[in-house]
């Protein structure tokens, strides 16, 4: 059986223009070099990184700066999307180039990996806009002798979190209709719960991936915090369209 493709998913590392910044009394900046240098130094390593938005939490430049300076010299490709807390003009500014992907389709052998950005203005709950729905609905059209892994910041189906399930996709059934129509899409994955999750929906496997930061509480009805350290998700992608997955929590 050949190597599947192996994708290092970090997601919400919320950064901050001065290294020193805690949110909810974590060092963000510690923890993803902390998280960074933990997955790489595992045997095997990625071909390429996702990172699912909310790479700052205050939207300077000087934070993309940051989690560019820590990613820039690794040797893979880094595919980016945007989060509720992005600055998305600013992040596609300084993430542009390779080995940097800002959204749009990226292919490794048979997969094609689609990152869309569910930004919305002055909402943190997402919205996949007319434009990145036609985008998600040409290039499955378009791709159909392969399989798709879908990447997006907010979650499309329900965390059984209240507080949570009131900023997630706010239309995740025009998303979720698209998907069904073709059965290629074998895998979706996101960020913004800072949770793990993994469970099955008509066959496509279904991904949460903890914050390279703090946790939230699974289940709770407001806002509360996990004891949970940051952590990472491995998804290997088979050629066959099977996944394997896994999440690391950092020591
Ligand atoms: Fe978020």
């Amino acid at each position: 059986m050949s190597t599947p493709v192996r994708i290092l998913h970090i997601t919400d590392p919320h950064l901050h223009a001065h290294r020193e910044a805690r949110m909810r009394g974590v060092n963000t900046d510690d923890t993803l070099v902390a998280t960074l240098k933990q997955a790489l130094a595992e045997p095997r390593r990625p071909d390429a990184i996702l990172a699912t938005g909310d790479l700052v939490q205050d939207e300077t430049r000087a934070g993309y700066d940051r989690f560019r300076e820590l990613t820039v010299n690794l040797d893979l490709p880094v595919y980016c999307l945007p989060g509720n807390h992005d600055a998305p003009g600013l992040m596609r500014e300084v993430l542009a180039e390779p080995p940097f992907q800002f959204c749009g389709v990226a292919r490794h052998g048979a997969w094609s990996l689609l990152m869309l950005s569910t930004f919305a203005s002055n909402d943190d709950g997402g919205f996949l806009a007319p434009r990145e729905l036609e985008f998600l609905e040409r290039t499955l059209a378009s791709s159909q002798s392969g399989h798709c892994l879908i990447a997006l910041h907010h979650q499309p189906v329900p965390m059984g979190s209240r507080w949570l399930d009131g900023v997630a996709l706010r239309n995740a059934d025009e998303f979720l209709t698209i998907c069904d129509r073709h059965a290629h899409v074998r895998g979706i994955v996101w960020g913004h719960v800072h949770q793990a999750s993994d469970r099955e929906r008509q066959g496509v496997r279904l991904m949460s991936t903890p914050s390279t930061c703090a946790q939230f509480k699974p289940a709770s009805d407001h806002f509360a915090l996990d004891t949970r350290p940051p952590g990472y998700r491995w998804i290997d992608l088979h050629a066959d369209g099977s996944i394997d997955t896994s999440v690391v929590w950092v020591e």
